[in-house]
């Protein structure tokens, strides 16, 4: 370790170790000690490490991290310095109304003021369900003080009847089989307890795994750290190994605007394609990189990850889950099979141990290949995201590898126009209005209708809702239709595997083409040029821009003050769902020392 920073240069030493203000110091001192800290711990020029801790009982997927917290305090120690725990706002993904995503922004904003305001030199990001990932990252960008990432770690492999159950997957499996009369509710019940079997977030790719493995491919979690499963003892070791190591990086002044560049940003895209990552990654990625002032955006998605093969056979795209993940070497084999193939952009990239993520993984490999294939044979050719545009939206995400060979025969088997589909437009105002009227005969939908959700981006159902993902008419289900094409100005789950478009900005609620959309209209997308069109005349289109630009869109009305401060600040998806303004803070930690 090469020490930058002397004693004199913590942020701690401001609050407890003021020379010019004694006074000031022993009123910030004295709170501390009330609990049994010694004046010694916080004077002798230990670094103050906080731990941002999401685990609770309303956070289960993080939960574990109460426990984990032990170890990591450990290893605080042992290097050298003191830990204080720092409660953040609770998120978990699946119980929050109307969505966890609404408070991705609120977590970071109590973060950002935790660490700003108060005595802490480098902090441990206690990280894992979906959202706390990417709330974390974006407090430790804005701030930007020494700042590791650690997982909690996904769950064991759940098992059905023989079988692996994923989380979420099995339930959107499940869910079909209700439908079609094949399984009653207490069977229901049972596949879906079943893809749930330890503490530990979800054991699929779904944004929660996504979201761990990007946190390690963005270099801000040790080697290895994302796919370890929560109970496996390496799990408690990693925690103690990320807390001693904070403490050097403290010393070493590394901070996230260090690690957290355009080329890591760059290499988390490759790796995301390989392993399959979830369509929520180019939403909080790009929130991440507009807080350290990194440009990236959903062209940057297409551009440098669409072409990317498909490394990982992890369900929802795949077969295998969590635990197998970690026994075929995790991310660390992901980026080695990448750097052997020449597909890794930037293999100089610095990570948190202070070794490029060249150093920390040329050598390794996939240990078993029917999880982590190499890049010569992989599961898929082109994993990544292709971006849409045209008068439906000026950005929408695809995922074209999910597309299944039925899907394909049915909408994109024209031989003189192999990749694109026209359709009806059966167009659903939020998840409510779908839920009413998609098994009503009245709407006549066949394989011929495109099914569209608006009024579910971040202002129309605060957050986003993932609701892009919808199922057909009851009736066509009985007939063998399992799909048809989605858009959408919402989300969509991580563990859904459909080849929805999604994430379309600008959204209805802010005035965007699909609020222009009529049910029965005739919509073209083009997956060769990257288009949707409502095809109708500009003429046509002008007149109904003016109706919508002098009724607006309606939404349903906040419920709750954040949700109505959240609504008026919050960015498109493509920019991040960032609140607008809070960009500009940056580096506050060095450049706004509190007094
Ligand atoms: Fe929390 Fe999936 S619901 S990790
Ligand atoms: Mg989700």
């Amino acid at each position: 370790m090469t020490k930058k920073i002397s004693v004199d240069d913590l942020r701690s030493r401001d609050w407890f170790m003021n020379k010019e203000n004694p006074e000031m110091t022993a009123l910030y001192l004295e709170r501390y000690l009330n609990y049994g800290l010694t004046r010694a711990e916080l004077q002798s020029g230990k670094p103050i490490i906080g731990i941002a801790q999401t685990g609770s009982d309303l956070s289960p997927c993080n939960r574990h991290h109460i426990e984990l917290t032990k170890r990591v305090r450990d290893g605080i120690i042992a290097a050298g310095g003191t830990a204080i725990e720092i409660p953040v706002h609770p998120i978990q993904e699946t119980g929050k109304r109307p969505t966890a995503s609404l408070d991705r922004n609120l977590a970071y904003l109590s973060l950002v003021e935790s660490l700003h305001g108060y005595p802490i030199d480098g902090v441990v990001l206690n990280i894992g369900c979906d959202k706390t990932t990417p709330a974390l990252l974006m407090a430790a960008a804005t701030v930007n003080i020494p700042a590791i990432a650690l997982s909690v770690g996904p769950m064991l492999n759940g098992w059905w009847k023989g079988e692996r159950a994923g989380s979420g997957t099995v339930i959107w499996k499940a869910r079909e089989m209700l439908a079609a009369g094949e399984i009653d509710d207490a069977e229901f019940m049972e596949i879906a307890a079943a893809s749930a079997p330890s503490v530990g977030y979800c054991n699929t790719m779904g944004t929660a795994t996504t979201m761990n493995s990007l946190a390690e491919a963005l270099g801000m979690q040790l080697p290895g750290a994302a796919a370890i499963p929560a109970p496996y003892r390496e799990r408690g070791q990693i925690s103690y190994e990320t807390g001693q190591r904070i403490v050097d990086m403290v010393w070493e002044d590394l901070r996230p605007s260090d690690v957290m560049t355009r080329e890591a940003f760059e290499n988390a895209i490759v790796i995301n394609s390989a392993i399959g990552g979830s369509t929520n990654a180019p939403i909080h990625l790009n929130g991440i990189a507009r807080h350290l002032g990194v440009p990236l955006d959903n062209d940057d998605w297409q551009g440098i990850g669409h072409k990317v093969p498909l490394l990982v056979n992890l369900q929802p795209a795949g077969e295998y889950l969590g635990e197998d993940y970690q026994q075929a070497g995790g991310v660390p084999a992901v980026v080695g099979e990448l750097l052997a193939a020449g597909l890794l952009p930037h293999p100089q990239a610095l990570t948190v141990n202070g070794a490029t993520m060249g150093d920390n993984c040329t050598a390794r490999r996939s240990t078993n290949t029917k999880v982590i294939l190499t890049a010569e044979a992989p599961l898929k050719a082109e994993a990544g995201f292709i971006n849409l545009k045209g008068n439906l939206f000026d950005s929408a995400i695809m995922k074209t590898s999910v597309i299944s060979p039925a899907f394909r025969k049915t909408y994109l088997s024209n031989p003189k126009d192999p990749e694109a589909f026209e359709g009806r437009a059966v167009v659903f105002d939020g998840p409510e209005d779908f839920h009413h009227r998609i098994d009503d005969p009245a709407e006549k939908i066949d394989e011929n209708c495109i099914l569209f959700m608006r009024g579910a981006g971040p202002k129309g159902y605060p957050g986003g809702a993932e609701v892009v993902n919808m199922r057909p008419p009851n009736y066509l289900i009985k007939q063998g239709i399992k799909a048809l094409p989605c858009v959408g100005d919402g989300r969509q789950s991580g563990t859904s595997g459909s080849p929805s478009i999604l994430n379309a900005a600008p959204e209805a609620a802010d005035m965007g083409g699909l609020a222009l959309l009529r049910n029965g209209d005739r919509v073209r997308i083009d997956l060769t040029k990257c288009s949707a069109d409502i095809l109708i005349s500009e003429d046509e289109l002008a007149e109904r821009r003016a109706a919508l630009t002098a009724e607006g869109y309606d939404h349903p009305a906040s419920q709750t003050p954040w949700q109505e401060i959240f609504r008026d600040r919050v960015e498109q998806f493509d920019r991040g769902m960032t609140l607008r303004g809070a960009d500009q803070y940056r580096d506050i930690a060095r450049q706004n020392r509190p007094r």
